[in-house]
This record gives structure tokens, C-alpha cells and sequence, in this order.
């Protein structure tokens, strides 16, 4: 059921690859609630040609952006203006990708040439959009910028890999953009830490269906589904929040913050 949440509303979504994808449900959420948006994934990811079925469905532009790349984040911001006609009052970073998880390097035995490109991909690349759009004035007074992160950026999960840095990298960023960007402009800046998910990126961690069985074990609530961490976002693009920033909020069913459940204590009782 549509609320109207962002009615008049202009946005820049990254990361939608496919229907699965995370970024693909809150295109499709803020179409829903009444906002207008610019979607951008890198040029690899046009190929697949997926994205041009999620513009149809919501009206929506695209501009191809590498996010490591500042021309094409420059280029991506002043297009996204002129789209739009005005600049954008949510942006969410949806964007994670490690060469060492995906090509099964563990965090022991890590190739430093991808552990650079998995902290610029997953991490420094929030900091280059958000440098990108403040120089290009792209974001408006009270806007939300939203990014999605993990809890290994406070925890250990062995399998996360060096992407685990660039969590902890993101959030950091997080807070270091939404100070200056708050007091400048009143814009607030948060990282959404989301349950594991079935998505392109989630399924390409090691072991990922133990991953998500024994978080969906250890939560109240059981794991969050793509489109309920949809909806989070939604909230926090809308005016329903304008004074929540520079937090990272756990979007987990309860998982951070259990300590055991029944269904895992199961595995390991031995008595009666
Ligand atoms: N799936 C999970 O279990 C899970 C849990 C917590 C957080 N997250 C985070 O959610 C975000 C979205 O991931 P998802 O699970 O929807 O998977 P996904 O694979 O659908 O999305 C990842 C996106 O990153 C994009 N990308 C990769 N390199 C890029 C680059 N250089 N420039 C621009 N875009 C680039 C990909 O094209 C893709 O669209 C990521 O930050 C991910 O780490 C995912």
C-alpha cells in the first residue's frame, strides 16, 4: 500500500542488477510512493541489460556510472540534474563487490591488488559519490543519503573476507560525510546494516546458505527480506526522519543484538 512518502521527491538509486537485487525493491518502492529517480549501475552491469526492464516499469533514466571512477561520478551527478531538473533528495549506495571473495581468497591469503580494488569498490566509492555530488551541489537541503552495510563490520563472519573492511570503511564514511554534509546543507547520512539476503552479491560469499540459515536461527524476527530492507529505506528517504543521521542501523530482525536462540542451543545440548 503506497502512503505517498516521497510524492515529489527526486532520487539517484545505484545497484540494481537484477530483480533480486536490493536497489531493484527500493526502485520499484519509490516509484510506488511517488518520487522520481535517475538509476545507475557500472557499465558491466548494462550489459546484462536487466536495468532497462526496472526504467520502464518506473519511469526512470539511466546513466552508467563506475563508481571508482570521478569523471564518471561527476558526469552522473550533473546528468542526474538535468534529468531530474533539480538535485536529488535521496541517493542510495547499493554497490559491493571483493575479487578475493569471488575468486575464493581467504582473508589469510589476500591478493592486495583486490583487496585495493574491494575497499574502493565497497567502501571508498560512498566517499567519492558523496565528494562528487557535494562539489556538483547535487543534493538538496534535507535530503537522505542512505548505504547498505553488514554486521561484519563490527563482527567476525570468517567467510566475509576483506569485505568486511570495506563495511567497516563505508560506515566510517558514513559518519565523516554526514557531519559536513549536515551542517552545510541539512543533509543526514546513514548506513542500513541489512540481513543476509539471496542476491547476486550475497550468494557469492562462501558457505552463504549457512550464513543466512544460522542468522534467520538467531533472529526473533527471522532474517529481514529484500523488500522489508525496502521499505527501511523508504522511511529514511522520507520526511518521516529528518533527524536521524550519521547512524548505523541494524535492519537484522533482532540478530546484533541476541546473544542465543533456542533453535541453535538445540545443536549443541547433549542432555535429555
Ligand atoms: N545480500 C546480502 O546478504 C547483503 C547483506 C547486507 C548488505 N548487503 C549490501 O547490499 C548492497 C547491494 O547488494 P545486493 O545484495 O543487492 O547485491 P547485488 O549484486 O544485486 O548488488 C550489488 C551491486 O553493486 C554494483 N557494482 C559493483 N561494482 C560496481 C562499480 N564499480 N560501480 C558501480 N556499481 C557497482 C553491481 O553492479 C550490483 O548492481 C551491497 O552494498 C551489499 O554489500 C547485502
Amino acid at each position: 500500500m503506497a502512503n505517498g512518502l516521497l510524492k515529489g521527491k527526486r532520487g539517484i538509486i545505484s545497484g540494481a542488477l537484477n530483480d533480486q537485487s536490493i536497489a531493484w525493491k527500493v526502485a520499484e518502492l519509490a516509484h510506488a510512493e511517488g518520487a522520481t529517480f535517475v538509476l545507475t549501475n557500472a557499465p558491466v552491469a548494462m550489459r546484462m541489460g536487466e536495468i532497462n526492464k526496472l526504467a520502464e516499469a518506473t519511469g526512470s533514466a539511466i546513466i552508467s556510472a563506475d563508481a571508482t571512477n570521478d569523471a564518471e561520478l561527476d558526469a552522473l551527478f550533473a546528468g542526474a540534474q538535468e534529468k531530474l531538473g533539480g538535485p536529488a533528495d535521496f541517493l542510495l549506495h547499493s554497490i559491493g563487490m571483493s575479487p578475493n571473495v569471488r575468486k575464493g581468497r581467504t582473508y589469510d591469503n589476500l591478493n592486495y591488488e583486490w583487496y585495493k580494488q574491494t575497499l574502493d569498490v565497497s567502501g571508498m566509492s560512498l566517499h567519492r559519490m558523496l565528494q562528487a555530488a557535494y562539489k556538483g551541489k547535487a543534493l538538496a537541503q534535507g535530503g537522505s543519503v542512505v548505504a547498505l552495510s553488514y554486521i561484519a563490520a563490527q563482527r567476525v563472519f570468517p567467510d566475509y573476507g576483506d569485505m568486511a573492511d570495506a563495511k567497516a570503511l563505508l560506515e566510517s564514511i558514513t559518519r565523516g560525510w554526514g557531519y559536513r554534509l549536515g551542517k552545510e546543507h541539512g543533509v543526514r547520512v546513514n548506513s542500513v546494516s541489512q540481513s543476509p539476503t539471496w542476491t547476486t552479491a550475497g550468494a557469492g560469499v562462501k558457505g552463504f546458505d549457512g550464513f543466512f540459515n544460522f542468522a534467520q536461527a538467531m533472529s526473533p524476527l527471522g532474517n529481514a527480506p529484500a523488500e522489508d530492507c525496502a521499505r527501511f529505506c523508504i522511511a529514511l528517504f522520507s520526511d518521516l526522519t529528518r533527524f536521524l543521521t550519521m547512524q548505523n542501523l541494524y535492519h537484522d530482525g533482532g540478530f546484533s543484538t541476541t546473544g542465543v536462540t533456542p533453535e541453535v542451543m538445540a545443536k549443541f545440548t547433549t542432555e535429555g
